[in-house]
């Protein structure tokens, strides 16, 4: 493939009414990020040498989530064609390739622009390469006209006869157009047509018309779904998923009912982890190798270190560090907190802003007290120690390497290493008094009530 410098025009002007959101429609998330970020991402694998995405006019948060790219604004929404000529002015001296995508069509694969790319750089010399689909469904889509000299013209559903509607080839709206030519064609689109817009698929048949060539490539209805309303962000939120769960798969985790557990796009899983049903990885999370997670855990900002075991139940919050071959169990939170290695915290408790150091054990219903109504406060656990059952650590405190703490105590000063604390009201014993209680109670009872 000759090389020849990229740039990539990304449309997102579009209001996104149907959305019925405050928010700018590319900014609605999938697997926990933007949309419009993981076709920047799809983008950045091409290495452009520009970037330039038409934003409309308010949507700063957009040109904030695709920086670095220059954005441009369209104030009047004209039309596809109007919306690349607002980009005239970054690519005025460009004379690479010019890739158009849509900002609501998030799932286009590299494979697929690569193929574009390499189409339009193919010795033909296309003037403009058009990404082609045949959906279930084509309609109201562009329909491509096609000849036996290859691309002839799209025509909107709008504008076509009954003849062309009846043809199965849709436009995805991608396209890859050479840069030299670009400006002085899509001076030319009038907005004389049906919807009285400015068409940029108006480029094929004018580069027709100057005794050009162009040509298309198929793509898969999958990758060119667009995100219009909010059953079509689940949908496209699905594919993504299934997505991230196969290359979780390729990568070495087992996942035992893949439909079920969740992946925001920047999970990483090591080799030989295992997932069992309904888990949620919310972002920021990295998982070593040989990690078995149990059912219905939630995790977000968190790491999980070789050989741990975590669930089922389980919520690991941000901060949380599981060292490797530690322990958490059913209904335990974590937050802030750092697990050492082969550390245990088997059932229901709370651990937030702490350490707990190697080999400890904390016990069921632990609670460490870190909040004051004001203030966080730390704890910190030595390596090995022991912390009975239902015991409160009021933060800030220190429990000494290898100290025990007996159950149900409500710690508040620091305990040595080693050494053993107790603190909870002593146990008293009144011999007879139950029997008696109960002999009094009878007698008092009124017969009959
Ligand atoms: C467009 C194509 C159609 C194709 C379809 C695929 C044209 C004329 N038609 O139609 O052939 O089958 O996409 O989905 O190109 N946009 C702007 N500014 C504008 C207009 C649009 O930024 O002034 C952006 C939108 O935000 C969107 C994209 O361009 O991301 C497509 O716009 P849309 O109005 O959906 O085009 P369609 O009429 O669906
Ligand atoms: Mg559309």
């Amino acid at each position: 493939m000759a090389t020849s410098q990229l740039a990539v025009i990304v449309l997102a002007a579009g209001m996104g009414t149907r959305m019925k959101s405050d928010l700018p429609k590319v900014m609605h998330p999938l697997a926990g990020r933007p949309m419009v970020q993981h076709l920047m991402d799809t983008v950045s694998g091409l290495e452009p040498d520009k970037v330039v995405v038409v934003v409309g006019p308010g949507m700063e948060r957009v040109a904030e989530a695709v920086a670095p790219a220059r954005t441009v604004v369209q104030t009047e929404r004209l039309g596809t064609g109007h919306a690349v000529m607002q980009a005239r002015g970054e690519l005025a001296d460009f004379t690479g390739d010019v890739l158009v995508l849509y900002g609501d069509t998030p799932l286009i694969t590299r494979d697929t622009l690569d193929r574009m790319l390499a189409e339009r750089r193919d010795a033909k010399d296309p003037a403009v390469v058009v990404l082609g689909f045949k959906p279930a469904d084509p309609g109201h889509y562009g329909r491509l006209v096609v000849g036996a000299e290859g691309l002839k013209a799209i025509v909107e559903w709008k504008d076509a006869s009954q003849d062309q509607r009846e043809i199965p080839l849709c436009n995805s709206g991608v396209l890859a157009i050479d840069g030299k030519r670009l400006w002085t064609l899509a001076e030319r689109i009038t907005s004389d047509n049906a919807k009285g817009e400015y068409y940029l698929t108006d480029l094929v048949a004018l580069a027709r018309a100057d005794g050009a060539t162009c040509s298309f490539v198929l793509g898969e209805e999958e990758e060119l779904l667009g995100v219009n309303s909010r059953v079509e962000l689940a949908a496209a939120e699905a594919i993504v998923q299934s997505r991230l769960r196969n290359a979780a798969m390729e990568g070495g985790a087992t996942l035992i009912d893949p439909a079920t557990v969740w992946f925001a796009w920047d999970t990483r899983l090591g080799r030989d982890v295992v997932v069992w049903p309904h888990v949620v990885f919310g972002p920021g999370v990295q998982v070593g190798d040989g990690v078995i997670i149990k059912g219905f855990c939630h995790f977000e900002q968190c790491r999980i270190d070789d050989d741990a075991d975590v669930g089922p139940y389980a919520r690991l919050r941000p901060g949380a560090q599981v060292g490797p071959k530690a322990h958490v169990g059913n209904f335990v939170e974590i937050k802030k907190a750092v697990l050492e290695e082969g550390a245990k915290v088997n059932h229901l408790t709370y651990i937030g802003d702490a350490r707990i150091g190697a080999g400890a054990n904390v016990g069921a219903g632990t609670i460490t007290c870190n909040y004051d109504g004001f203030n966080k406060s730390f704890t910190d656990i030595g390596a090995n120690a022991f912390i009975g059952s239902n015991s409160s650590l009021v933060a800030p405190v220190k429990i000494g390497d290898g100290a025990i703490v007996g159950a149900g105590s409500v710690v508040t000063r620091e305990v040595g290493p080693g050494a053993l604390a107790v603190a909870r009201s002593t146990q008293m014993e009144l011999s007879g008094w139950a029997d008696r209680f109960r002999e009094k109670k009878r007698a008092e009872k009124t017969p009959g009530k």
